[in-house]
Formats: C-alpha cells, structure tokens, sequence
C-alpha cells in the first residue's frame, strides 16, 4: 500500500515516514522545503535501508498534485504540510490562512477526484484553546485563540463537514500535544531555521552552546513548581500513532478526532531539570515574564486513542531528553551542513 505524506521533509513528516516504511508501507512524499530538508529524506531512507519517492512541489499546486496521483497508486495521504508557528501567525494570519486552508482545501478536491477518501490530519492541541477542566478529552468545547489554531479548527470543521456530504470517506484528526524529541539514530530531528519558539528545541540549543540561557516564561501559575505544564509526547511515539490512524481509516469510515498525548503533564522547571540529569549538561535560565496566550496546564485524556486506534505512547520524559540531545549534539546546525 502507498501513503502520500504532505509535509514529509518536516519534522514530525520525516519520523512517520520512517515508522511507515518500517510497518510495510511504500512512501510518497510531497513538500515545498519551505521548513523541511531534501536531507531528512535521505536520512529516513538511511534508516530504514528504504526509498521514498519525493516531489518538491507545494500542495496548492494542483497540477503537480495530479501528476503526483496519476503517478502513484496512493491508498491513504497523512497530511502535515502547513505552518505552524502560533506567534508568527498572529502577525502574518493570512499567510497562515492562505498556506494551512487552501493547501488543505487543493488536497481534498485532488484525492475527491482520484478517488481517495482516507486522510489521516495533523491537528493540534490549539484547538481547545483554554481549556478549563484536565485532562482535556476530544469532546471538550472548541475554541482557538490564535489564527494558527483557527487554521487547525477551521480545517477540522472543513474535514467534519465532508464526511457529512459523503459518508465513504475516512478521516483521523490527530490533536497532537507537546512534540518534542528525536529519533534513536539521531539522524533525524527537529531543525528550527530561526531561533526556537518552543521549549525543547531552546533548551537543547542552549545546550550545545547556540543560546545564552533558558527563559522561564514565569513562575507563578497555578503548578507545583509555578512554572507551565504541557504534555511533552516522543516524536516516535506521535509517528507511530500515525501508522495506527492510517490503519483505522483503511478499516473504518468516519471523521474522528483523537489526541496524541501521554495523559502526563511535566511543568518548564521539571523538564529542564531532566535535560541536565539525563544528559549531564547545564542549562542555565532566567524567569522571566509570562508569555502572552499561555495557560497554566494542559495535558491530554488519550484514553480514546487506547481504545479505538490500539496507540498509547511508550517513551518517557528521559527518552525525550536523552534524543533531542543526542539528535542536537550530532547535528548542531540542524541539516544545514
Ligand atoms: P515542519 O515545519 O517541520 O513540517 C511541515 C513541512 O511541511 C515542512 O517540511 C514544510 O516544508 C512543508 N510545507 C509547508 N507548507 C507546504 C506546502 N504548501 N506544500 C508543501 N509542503 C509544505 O512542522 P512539524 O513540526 O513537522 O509539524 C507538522 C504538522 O503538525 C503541521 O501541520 C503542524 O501544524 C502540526 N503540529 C505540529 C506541532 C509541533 O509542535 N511540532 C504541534 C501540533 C501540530
Ligand atoms: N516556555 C518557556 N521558555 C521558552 C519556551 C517555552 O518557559 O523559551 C514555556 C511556555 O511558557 C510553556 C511551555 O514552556 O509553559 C511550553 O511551551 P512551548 O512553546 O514549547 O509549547 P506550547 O504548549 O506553547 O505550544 C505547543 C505547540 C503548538 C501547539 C500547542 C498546543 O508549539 O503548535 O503546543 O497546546 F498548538
């Protein structure tokens, strides 16, 4: 079976092209390069002793999307090309709208038109905006506070609204939570071209040297320590989550949201303090001022994931650390050398 996977030079994309490949699926790969890397394909075919067929094109062009179909007979297309930077959005929203809406929307019309209606979405815990009640569960009220997560939200009515028009297609949404991680080769990880806005990658690069010291975005929300709590989930664990939805929607018809998440939340402090325990580093920091738009916890219920795609993650906060560092120090310029 072939799976289209947009977006599979990113980050998350190139983790599940491995796990894909390694589960028996043949990989097509569509992406612009815009935040992805040529190199981060040969690493997954490195890896995996495996090769990916890939096409440098966007996913609004909807020509080179046909040739893509006419060329390949693709089963199913895990979607993850868009962007996804939330500050960056909030000052470039229609950039965001125009990428993540019609790219998603060109997607659709092209797979209607070869008749292929399973798709496995990359959507994101923005979606709950500031959800009161822990942890959060898929069927919590809906409502993105930046035009990132409203791209996701919108995307996800967008998908609800087919399925409804036509019940023979199938679609995971996947809620991810806190990626953050690296694959155990270190070959492959996470690349940021600017300075990180997320915590991991910022720790790390404070480790190797490229950063000063960490910002500790406050220290008095409502937490054990008054630092912010997330749920950090492996990106192997997340890539093999994904293998798991595109096998629901081979057996299943629906449109259905789950969460990708360990169900665990680890606060700033705790997390830093495991990146120096695990890997015997310092990392210096500084409390700062709250960032605008943070919530003081958010951590996911992943009991539907259990239950209908047979998925929970496996890896712990120390794995986390132990391969984003391994991933930073191997690689302290990203793919760029
Ligand atoms: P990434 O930027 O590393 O990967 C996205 C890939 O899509 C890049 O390789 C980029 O070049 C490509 N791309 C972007 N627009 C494209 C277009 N129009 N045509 C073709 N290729 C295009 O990001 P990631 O961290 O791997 O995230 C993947 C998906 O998961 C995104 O949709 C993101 O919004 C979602 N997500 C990510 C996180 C996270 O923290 N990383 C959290 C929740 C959801
Ligand atoms: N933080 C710092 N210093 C930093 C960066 C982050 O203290 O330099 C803190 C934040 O205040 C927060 C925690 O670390 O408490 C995690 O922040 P991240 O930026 O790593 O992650 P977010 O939870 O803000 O956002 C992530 C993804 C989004 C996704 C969202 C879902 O980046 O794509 O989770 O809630 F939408």
């Amino acid at each position: 079976m072939s799976i289209l996977i947009t977006g599979g030079a990113g980050y998350i994309g190139s983790h599940t092209c491995v796990e894909m490949l390694a589960a028996g699926y043949e990989v097509v790969v569509i992406d612009n390069l815009s935040n992805g890397s040529k190199l981060a394909i040969e690493r997954v075919e490195q890896i995996t002793g495996k090769s990916v067929r890939f096409y440098n094109a966007d996913v609004r062009n909807k020509e080179a999307l046909c040739r893509i179909f006419e060329e390949n007979s693709i089963d199913a297309v895990v979607h993850f090309a868009g962007y996804k930077a939330i500050g960056e959005s909030v000052k470039e929203p229609l950039m965001y709208y125009e990428n993540n809406i019609v790219n998603t929307l060109t997607l659709l019309e092209v797979m209607r038109e070869f008749g292929v209606k399973k798709m496995v979405f990359s959507s994101s815990a923005s979606v709950y905006g500031k959800s009161e009640a822990m942890p959060v569960s898929e069927d919590a009220p809906l409502c993105a506070i930046s035009p990132y997560g409203r791209t996701k939200l919108f995307i996800e009515e967008m998908l609800r609204d087919l399925y409804a028009s036509d019940n023979s297609w199938c679609m995971a949404l996947l809620r991810y939570f806190n990626p953050v991680g690296a694959h155990q080769s270190g070959m492959i990880g996470e690349a940021p071209k600017e300075i990180p806005n997320n915590l991991m990658p910022y720790i790390s690069q404070v480790a190797v040297g490229k950063l000063e010291h960490l910002n500790v975005f406050g220290n008095d929300y409502n937490t054990s320590d008054g630092t912010g709590s997330r749920d950090y989930i492996h990106v192997v664990d997340l890539a093999k989550g994904h293998v798991k939805a595109v096998e629901w929607t081979m057996s299943e018809s629906g449109c259905e949201a789950f969460n990708l998440g360990t169900g665990k939340g680890t606060t700033v402090m705790e997390l830093r303090d495991a990146f120096v325990r695990t890997n015997g580093v310092d990392i210096p920091y500084v409390v700062t001022s709250r960032r605008p738009g943070d919530c003081d916890v958010l951590y996911a219920c992943a009991d539907k994931a259990r239950s209908e795609l047979n998925w929970q993650a496996q890896l712990s906060i120390e794995d986390m650390c132990r391969d984003t560092w391994n991933w930073q120090k191997n690689n302290p310029d990203g793919y760029e050398k």
